[in-house]
């Protein structure tokens, strides 16, 4: 069985251009669906696969997102004595534990691979897993968890895949397929955003990783790949060849790419209606508008 995966590297230094004028004092992870900051998504779903070390890859202007873990004290004490049980209880759930959680800083921008690189020392000789919070994914068993127990069986390296359309292969790491065994899917190359028309296969990473610490010794040799960036992808692919080997892995639940508008958008309407508070005025709402655009159509 292979080591057990406790600790997890949250890139969050970039900064989120296509949510301005918002991120000009908001970093991109704070941003609500419903009423909790993308980032926290993040975190339950790691708490929920068992990870117990929380390690921030941040940069310059993402003060707010190290205050947000800080503990509340004065704010419990309201709630306490209003009453406010409930609210207490999901404030409390937030809190994170001192030494839990470490932050790292990004100096340059110089890729997710560069990311995950800068916080090598804080990893040593043990798997880890990366989790991108731009992509939230809804799932009744979480998606990490999901592939922490399917890492049980291969071990090596593990990443998220998703199928897309022919017109958006170009926009993701896409998996070459040596063997297809469902939701697991051996790998035999990976490339990062190859041009339209020369993706190997429909397969693409989505952003949750299971990797070897390896990883880190090809991150040191890999020079910039796709867009001028040390890719994450182009280290995880040499470990098809020089190391222990890559799956791809089917997970079940969908994922919205809160990193453009329009998935944000949608994640948040998706988050709404699945919440039994929001739920039958948010859907009376939708109903009543598509409606009338159909009426005036
Ligand atoms: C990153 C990765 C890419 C992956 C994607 C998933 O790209 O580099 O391999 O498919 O996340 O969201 P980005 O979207 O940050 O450009």
């Amino acid at each position: 069985m292979p080591k057990k995966v406790t600790k997890a590297i949250f890139p969050v230094a970039g900064m989120g251009t296509r949510f301005l004028p918002a991120t000009k004092s908001v970093p991109k992870e704070i941003m609500t669906l419903v009423d909790r900051p993308l980032v926290q998504y993040a975190i339950d779903e790691a708490r929920a696969a068992g990870i117990k070390e929380f390690i921030f890859v941040t940069s310059r202007g993402k003060g707010a997102l190290e205050d947000y873990f800080d503990h509340a004290p004065q704010l419990e004490q309201e709630l306490r004595k209003k009453g406010k049980d409930e609210l207490l209880a999901t404030l409390k759930s937030t809190n994170m534990d001192s030494g839990d959680i470490a932050y790292i800083r990004q100096h340059r921008a110089l890729g997710l691979g560069h990311a995950v690189w800068c916080a090598r020392r804080l990893i040593h000789n043990e798997p880890f897993a990366v989790i991108l919070p731009d992509d939230v994914i809804a799932a009744e068993k979480p998606c990490l968890q999901q592939m922490v127990e399917a890492y049980e069986e291969t071990g090596g390296n593990m990443v998220a895949a998703m199928e897309v359309p022919d017109e958006q292969t170009s926009s993701y790491g896409m998996l070459d397929i040596a063997e297809d065994m469902g939701s697991k899917v051996k790998i035999k190359g990976m490339v990062e955003k190859p041009p339209a028309g020369q993706s190997p296969s429909n397969l693409a990473v989505i952003g949750r990783y299971i990797l070897s610490a390896n990883v880190f010794g090809h991150l040191n040799r890999i020079k910039s790949g796709a867009g001028g960036e040390i890719q994450l992808t182009d280290a995880i692919a040499r470990e098809i060849s020089d190391g222990e080997g890559v799956y791809g892995y089917r997970f079940r639940g969908q994922r919205f790419d809160c990193g453009s508008k329009s998935g944000f958008l949608q994640a948040t309407v998706a988050f709404g209606l699945s919440r039994p508070d929001l739920r039958d005025d948010l859907e009376g709402y939708l109903t009543q508008l598509m409606a009338s655009r159909k009426a005036a159509e």
